[in-house]
């Protein structure tokens, strides 16, 4: 299986690096082929643009999102690497989603988050958060990105195996971090393929 990871943090010797670096390692333990698509690091341009709604119109997408959408045809796989954000995606992260996973290309509906114009994949969401994950439930936080990131982006998306790992306490003990590595190491060995 071929897994691209998209990671979202301008230092590349940050917790959320290291996360990435850890799934990528468990990934290829497991047998699989990986990409990294490190949008920081690459410079990708979040802004949707009249670039972005012209190459709605006429199927001809923005050459910056057309590389990244070829990314992602290769891939059985996808799995997110960001920090939680204001209980929500980092803006590149939501810039990339918006602009590649586009009208025409991804979806060309807006009523079932079911229907997708992609082939099923697998995808996982990797979250570093600082907050606690009593803090997340008990104010509603964690079912708030469940439904939203879970339905609504990969419904859409066309994924068909889908699973969030919010990974709390990132700012926590070393011990603490080291277990939360090892999570997103077991998460890269243990990765299925899309049924
Ligand atoms: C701008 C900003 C917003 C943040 N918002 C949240 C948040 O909403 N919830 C949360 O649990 N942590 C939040 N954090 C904490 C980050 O998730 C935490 O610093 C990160 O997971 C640590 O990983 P890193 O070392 O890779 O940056 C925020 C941090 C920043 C800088």
């Amino acid at each position: 299986m071929h897994v691209l990871t998209i990671l979202d943090h301008p230092n590349p010797t940050s917790f959320s690096a290291a996360i990435a670096q850890r799934f990528i390692a468990g990934a290829e333990a497991a047998g699989h082929s990986t990409e990294l698509a490190d949008l920081n690091a690459e410079g990708f341009d979040p802004r949707w643009s009249m670039a972005d709604i012209e190459g709605d119109d006429s199927g001809l997408a923005p050459p910056d999102v057309l590389r990244e959408q070829t990314r992602i045809a290769r891939a059985d796989a996808v799995c997110f690497v960001f920090p939680l954000f204001w209980w929500g995606m980092p803006a590149l992260t939501k810039g990339w989603v918006d602009r590649v996973w586009s009208w025409g290309w991804a979806y060309d509906q807006l009523d079932d988050p079911e229907v997708s114009l992609q082939r099923p994949r697998t995808g996982l969401f990797l979250v570093p958060a600082g907050a606690r994950s009593d803090e997340m439930e008990d104010k509603g936080y964690l079912a708030a990105i469940e439904t939203a990131w879970m339905a609504g982006t990969f419904g859409y998306f066309g994924f068909v195996r889908r699973d969030l790992k919010v990974l709390n306490g990132s700012k926590g003990s070393a011990a603490r971090r080291d277990r939360l590595l090892d999570t997103a190491y077991q998460s890269g060995v243990t990765l299925a393929g899309p049924v």
